[in-house]
């Protein structure tokens, strides 16, 4: 008999669903992608619809529904975190509270008014960390591998330690609220003016122009890491027990003053605050993996959790070890959780053994939906666009590559809608990476939008140790790691350009070529790589080698399509190509 489990996350950040059948992955999406409302953490009815679209199912032909967490027991988190801190955290408790009492506290009847009547399967919870882990070790390559979950929080745990073997999982340690590693990001997310839940890359991103002059001011005042990467926070420096913002006064008085006004001007103090907490974070990090090693005995890692989304800490424990390989749910943040916690059902509840396949079972993440060239000219038409159909692919390759060769930007949308974070080729904007211009173009012109980030290369796989400091048998196809640009593609500054890396506006430090790449170089050397392969990438990989045989260039520009197509921009000659049929 067929079993079809859906997993749920929500009302948190990052609703979403996914939906597996006899332990197979069939579809995974985040509400977000559907409301176009960031985030999202409203019940995820339409990833559901979809979820169910997908599978050819109905919700009545549903036999488990898990939720990936037990609110009842964050909802204990949140009374006793009150009661500690009484009479300070009345408003923050005063603010839950409502939202607690209407719906979350009811979450088994908030779930099955969302699914609707034919709804006849069991419901079940999952615990927070268990869900992470479960969306770490269960799609990976690995037979056995040692697990480490790191977030904000989740139920109590902050972080826990792992072990999987076959069909099943097991955490071994975890770490507490309030010291969290994710909390400590995201104050310093908060205090240098960045969103927080959504802005910690751009900190990442800012680190690298940055001096880590806060270090030591960080280990003596504020955090204490063990030599197993856990970690105490002197809660006098914070606000998120008892208060509505992620800092308290003393923090700031550290520091220097209040928080960075959003979209204000960033200085150099946000600068190397940002270097300073991304050494915290990747020495944590580092020490976390080296006693999950020792604890577990495995050589092996796997990872999930807000924290794993991290790619430079990544890059250094792929390069520094101690694991001989290491995999990261895509779907790190609590979206994953809805996977995590359905294939817990599986192999858990169900007892269900575990296929492993050698290349991952995440399908490349190419796990939303797909349009068809029908649906599509539909919407080409309403728009009024200008467009054209090849019904032969190497057609359209050869006509993509050869504008990608001449410093045009591509909307490349083809197949199934990633579910993660990253844009990993479906919903991707492309460029030529060797152009000086493209990054500014690409923010400037199709972004709509001002960025002191570089872009991520994509490289064709069999190249990535020639570019980078990665080795052969090592890849990134979800875009997790950072790994340093190799000297011999590197560029000299000229004198005046060491000048102009002075410049307190740092659009025109990321401006000056760093590298033969220009478009996915940092200030530091470093990329955020996305390995492209034939068996994941298909037409990805196939367009790249045509670039590739055009240009003797095997990296490209990838960033997220995230504009909306609207009548205007179909006006402007934006050329859109992307008309085969999916694989
Ligand atoms: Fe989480």
């Amino acid at each position: 008999m067929v079993l079809n489990v859906l997993g749920i996350s929500a009302f948190y950040h990052d609703s979403a669903a996914a939906l597996i059948r006899d332990g197979e992955i069939i579809a995974a999406a985040q509400e977000e992608r559907f409301s176009r409302q960031k985030g999202d953490p409203r019940f995820p009815s339409t990833a559901i619809d979809y979820c169910l679209r997908e599978g050819g199912l109905a919700s009545g032909d549903l036999d488990y529904v898990v939720f990936y967490e037990k609110p009842l027991v964050k909802f204990e988190r949140l009374l006793e975190t009150y009661l500690a801190y009484v009479p300070k955290g009345f408003q923050a408790f005063r603010k839950a509270l409502p939202v607690w009492a209407s719906s979350k506290l009811h979450l088994a009847r908030e779930i099955k008014a969302g699914l609707g009547s034919e709804f006849r399967g069991q419901l079940l919870f999952s615990d927070h960390h268990e869900s992470h882990a479960a969306s770490a070790f269960f799609p990976s390559p690995f037979e056995e591998a040692a697990i480490l979950t790191v977030d904000a929080v989740g139920e109590w745990a902050t972080s826990s330690i792992g072990h999987g073997k076959g069909n099943r999982l097991q955490l071994l340690q975890e770490l507490r609220f309030p010291h969290s590693l994710g909390m400590l990001y995201s104050a310093f997310t908060y205090y240098t003016g960045f969103q927080v839940n959504s802005g910690e890359y751009k900190l990442m991103g800012l680190a690298p122009y940055g001096n880590p002059r806060f270090v030591d001011e960080i280990f003596n005042r504020i955090v204490k890491i063990m030599e197993d990467g856990s970690l105490w926070l002197d809660m006098s420096y914070f606000n998120y027990c008892q208060g509505l913002t992620m800092t308290s006064e003393k923090f700031h008085d550290l520091f220097g003053g209040p928080p960075r006004l959003p979209e204000s001007f960033i200085t150099q103090k946000e600068m190397d605050l940002a270097a300073s907490v991304q050494k915290v974070c990747e020495e944590v990090v580092l020490r976390a993996a080296r006693y999950t090693s020792r604890l577990t005995g495995a050589t092996n890692l796997v990872m999930a959790g807000g924290v794993a989304l991290n790619c430079v800490a990544n890059g250094r424990l792929l390069r520094e070890g101690p694991f001989d390989q290491i995999w990261i749910q895509p779907a790190a943040g609590d979206a994953g959780g809805a996977l995590g916690s359905a294939l817990l059902v599986w192999h858990h509840v169900l007892n269900k053994p575990r296929k492993v396949n050698p290349q991952d079972s995440q399908k490349g993440s190419f796990l939303g939906p797909a349009f068809s060239n029908d649906d599509i000219g539909l919407f080409l038409d309403a728009v009024g666009a200008e467009y054209a159909y090849y019904s032969d692919e190497s057609e359209l390759l050869s006509r993509v590559a050869r504008l990608l060769s001449q410093d045009k930007v591509i909307g490349w949308f083809q197949g199934r809608m990633e579910f993660g974070p990253r844009a990993l080729g479906s919903r991707s904007i492309l460029g030529d990476a060797r152009s000086a211009r493209m990054q500014q173009t690409m923010n400037l012109k199709i972004k709509f939008r001002e960025s002191f980030r570089p872009f991520a290369p994509c490289v064709l796989k069999e190249f990535v140790h020639e570019y980078f400091d990665m080795r052969p048998d090592e890849n990134s196809p979800y875009m997790l790691f950072v790994a340093p640009l190799r000297e011999q593609h590197r560029r000299q500054l000229t004198s005046a350009e060491v000048t102009q890396m002075q410049d307190p506006d740092l659009r025109v430090r990321v401006s000056i070529p760093r590298s033969a790449l220009p478009a996915v170089t940092h200030v530091d050397f470093s990329a955020r790589i996305q390995t492209i392969d034939p068996d994941r990438h298909g037409r990805l990989y196939r367009l790249m080698r045509q670039f590739y045989e055009i240009t003797g260039c095997p990296v490209i520009v990838n960033t997220s399509l995230t504009y909306v197509v609207n009548r205007s921009c179909a006006r402007s000659k934006t050329l859109f190509t992307a008309l085969w049929p999916p694989r």
